[in-house]
């Protein structure tokens, strides 16, 4: 099978990297020239765990390839798959399709024969319809079909979510789009993945739909989070508590500051643009942008509050990225929680594992070479993502570097009765406060 890939952000390089392990023939295409020249010389313009590997064994065995020309790519493939980016457009926050429907054209002028054009990229319901027009009216003479194939893979997770996905979607209207579809993802019947075949608007809904469930499901237990601290239970035994209930599952039930990333802020409020521009408004959505949004700031006070006021203060702050196991700072609650610590005047010493170039960009930090050399002279340390290497710090260690034992932990990573025999005041979210034993 011959597969062109347009677009080498984080959902294409994946699914084109994946696609070529699983024995197709896969060329990315990017119109960043210098892009493309790193990717050729094996360099990753990301941070996500073996994508490296990925991308070098298939590149070395000749299955996948880096071109900065469309033409060339699309000649001859079977499928094309659309995976360019689709931002929040400003003002509105309904999804940009700038870049949809400008690879769109350039795909209609360069096909020379039968393909199905994929939309892989989060696009609004209706996009496939729309790209179709587009590619029918450039090439009346072309024989073509659309699909839509969603992708549901994590940052941090990608290869594996990708390898093993709990589902993967395809809609699309005939059975020769269908057979392609099919053969693409051949490999996976193996491990008997399911695979919808279902319309093209059905495909595009579950997308938007299943991300603003997931992200309700967020700020669900955030806001039983607030109301566990003011009656004293605990949110990680409510989490458990009702997440044994088969019925709403035990996932993405984990409290803390509120989500970012690259996918459920943007796509919360595209959906939310949608529904109101079709009349049929989604209010749970709606609710959902506006309090996770007021979350991050209800954090950095939270934070302040924890302190008794943050001005003068030298705060460590372990953790920038919006999530773990990625260099990505897209809607990161750091971005909010830091400025505002910094506002109340407080001096911010942070470190990440990966996210310090990001954070470079983004943020006016003095940023550390571990997470010790950031509590070095601090008045406290904030935790705000939960990487594996903050998980058993070494309590000793950071209290004698500590000015104060002040820990406030919004990823709840620690337990309060150990951090308060360690002799901390530890602040989580949802929990009660620990106050130290010795
Ligand atoms: C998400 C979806 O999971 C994925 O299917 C989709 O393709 C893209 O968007 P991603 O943004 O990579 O993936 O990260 P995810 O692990 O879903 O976390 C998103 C945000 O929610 C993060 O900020 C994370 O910290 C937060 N989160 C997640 C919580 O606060 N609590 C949870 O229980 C789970």
């Amino acid at each position: 099978m011959r597969i062109a890939m347009i677009g080498t952000g984080y959902v294409g390089l994946v699914s084109g990297a994946c696609l070529s392990e699983f024995g197709h023939s896969v060329v990315c295409v990017d119109k960043e020239a210098d892009k493309v020249a790193a990717l050729k010389a094996g360099t990753i313009p990301i941070y996500e765990p073996r994508l490296d590997e990925v991308v070098a064994t298939n590149t070395k065995a000749g299955r996948l390839t880096f071109e900065t020309d469309i033409a060339k790519a699309v000649r001859g493939a079977d499928a094309v798959f659309i995976a360019v980016g689709t931002p929040s457009r400003r003002g509105d926050g309904h999804a940009d399709l700038t870049y949809v429907h400008a690879a769109a054209e350039e795909i209609a002028r360069a096909l020379t024969g039968y393909a199905v054009v994929v939309t892989k990229s989060t696009v609004p319901v209706g996009t496939s319809r729309e790209v179709e027009k587009i590619i029918r009216k450039l090439r009346p003479d072309l024989e073509f079909d659309m699909a839509s194939n969603p992708e549901f893979l994590r940052e941090g997770s990608a290869i594996d979510d990708f390898r093993r996905p709990d589902r993967v979607v395809v809609g699309c209207d005939t059975e020769r789009a269908r057979e392609i579809m099919r053969e693409v993802y051949r490999p996976l019947y193996l491990h008997e993945t399911p695979i919808l075949f279902t319309s093209r608007e059905s495909s595009e809904l579950i997308k938007y739909a299943a991300n603003a469930f997931l992200a309700t499901k967020i700020t669900f237990i955030n806001e039983m989070a607030d109301i566990c601290e003011k009656v004293g239970a605990d949110v990680q035994d409510v989490s458990r508590g009702i997440g044994l209930d088969g019925r709403i599952g035990g996932k993405f039930l984990h409290a803390g500051p509120g989500f970012g990333g690259s996918c459920f802020p943007k796509d919360t409020l595209a959906l939310r643009k949608t529904a109101q521009d079709l009349g049929t408004p989604t209010r749970i959505v709606e609710a959902v942008v506006s309090v996770n949004d007021s979350r991050k700031l209800a954090m950095a006070e939270k934070i302040e509050r924890a302190f008794g006021g943050v001005n003068g203060k030298t705060i460590a702050v372990l953790g920038l990225t919006f999530k773990p196991n990625t260099d990505d700072m897209r809607d990161a609650p750091s971005l909010v929680i830091v400025p505002f610590l910094q506002r109340k005047g407080a001096t911010i010493r942070a470190f990440d594992p990966e996210g310090v170039k990001e954070a470079r960009k983004l943020m006016n930090v003095e940023l550390c070479r571990d997470a010790y050399e950031a509590l070095d002279g601090s008045d406290g340390v904030v935790i705000l993502t939960e990487w594996n290497e903050f998980r058993a710090l070494d309590m000793a260690r950071m209290k004698a570097l500590l000015k104060t034992p002040l820990m406030i932990d919004l990823r709840n990573i620690y337990r309060p009765n150990q951090m308060a025999q360690a002799g901390f005041t530890y602040v989580s979210v949802g929990r009660a406060t620990a106050a130290p034993s010795r």
